[in-house]
């Protein structure tokens, strides 16, 4: 029996295959490639010592998806393929919902054909929206979300609900990410954007191997204790592990599982800086420059629920993210290649 994982081969999604297969679990792979490059395939190869099977196939694609589900044994699935960048879901909120919700519907659609009713999914601690006051918890009402990419989160959130209320056969669990940073120990994985980065941690790095001038840090007049914005930032390899727990928990049990993934400690951008600096020996210059629309003061989590339920609690501390995403960047500068 094997996971079905959407996305393998982006940032989450290749550190979670290294840790899906590491603890034992077989996957399978697909990727449409719109954000990613075929050699993350390879870099996975390398870390697990052994092949698996990949499919370059968009979940748009009723006819390539069943095929999939048709040639491989698949209980289970996490999702992670989507668009993510919040900036470019407000310019096109039709490609956006198409990818993200459509894509969602097709895969469940065929899921439910090949009678395979598990799935882990990748939400957002975006969904909590503007109002709700950290530490933020599963419990919270959901929604108030300011942009497209936010709000195909919340949707595909409801989506999962109502499928589990029609039929409580399925097991769902939905995983709310705060900001994952880091990268593989081994610097051979990591995260790669395409141009110019919209997060905080892919900016500080091209920054550090010279490749952007400086970081424009965006306002420092919040009400937190330097001015500048404070976030949950979580080390992917931990996120991953979570998705290890996840898996485990929808294929033993049916029902609707909530669940935060961040450390419920929060960072500001200027601490993130600092210890950049301090991890990697390199000066980051930066700018103050104005509030970035959209954004809120303080996010972080609580993330109780999911040790108590998952037995999963981030271990690695902002020096070790850091740490890690400077060894990915500074032995990649070009990110993976073609
Ligand atoms: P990513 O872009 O690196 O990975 C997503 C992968 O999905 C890419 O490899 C892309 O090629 C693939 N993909 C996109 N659309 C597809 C489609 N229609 N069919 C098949 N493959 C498709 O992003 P990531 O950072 O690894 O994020 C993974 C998931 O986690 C996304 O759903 C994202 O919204 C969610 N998430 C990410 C963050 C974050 O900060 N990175 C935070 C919260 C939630
Ligand atoms: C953003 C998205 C969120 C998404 C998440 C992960 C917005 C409003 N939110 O979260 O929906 O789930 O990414 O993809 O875009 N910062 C700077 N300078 C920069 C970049 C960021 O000062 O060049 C600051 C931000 O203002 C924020 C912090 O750094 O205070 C973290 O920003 P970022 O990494 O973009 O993550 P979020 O905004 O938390």
């Amino acid at each position: 029996m094997s996971v079905l994982v959407t996305g393998g081969l982006g940032y989450i999604g290749s550190h979670t295959c290294v840790e899906l297969m590491n603890s034992g679990v077989d996957v399978v792979v697909l990727d449409n490639l719109y954000n990613c490059k075929k050699s993350s395939y390879d870099r996975i190869k390398a870390l697990v010592g052994k092949d698996f099977k990949f499919y370059e196939c968009d979940i748009r694609d009723r006819e390539g998806m069943s095929k999939v589900f048709e040639n491989e044994d698949i209980d289970s699935v996490i999702h992670f393929a989507g668009l993510k960048a919040v900036g470019e879901s407000v310019q096109k909120p039709l490609e956006y919902f198409d990818n993200n919700v459509n894509g969602t519907l097709v895969l469940l659609d065929v899921m439910r054909q090949y009678g395979c009713k598990k799935i882990v999914f990748s939400s957002s601690a975006t969904v909590y929206g503007m109002n709700n006051v950290s530490p933020l918890k599963e419990d919270m009402e959901v929604g108030g979300v300011t942009n497209p990419y936010g709000r195909t989160k919340y949707m595909i959130e409801c989506i999962l609900k109502d499928l589990y209320t029609s039929d409580n056969s399925w097991s769902i669990c939905l995983l709310r990410y705060f900001n994952p940073i880091g990268a593989h120990k081994s610097g051979t994985m990591g995260e790669d954007p395409n141009g110019i980065p919209n997060n905080l941690m892919p900016f500080i790095t091209q920054v550090a191997i010279g490749k952007r001038e400086k970081l424009n840090v965006f306002g420092n007049d919040y009400a937190t204790k330097d001015g500048t914005g404070i976030r949950d930032y979580i080390h992917v390899v931990d996120l991953a592990l979570g998705h290890v727990k996840a898996v485990e928990k929808v294929r033993g049990e049916e029902g609707l599982f909530i669940y935060n993934l961040g450390t419920g400690v929060g960072y500001s951008v200027l601490d993130v800086v600092k210890a950049f600096e301090k991890a990697s020996g390199v000066t980051i210059p930066y700018e103050i420059c104005p509030r970035r629309a959209g954004d809120i003061a303080i996010c972080y989590s609580d993330p109780h629920k999911a040790l108590t339920e998952l037995n999963w609690k981030a271990e690695r501390g902002l020096e070790e993210m850091c740490e890690d995403s400077w060894r990915w960047q500074s032995q990649n500068p070009d990110g993976y290649p073609d």
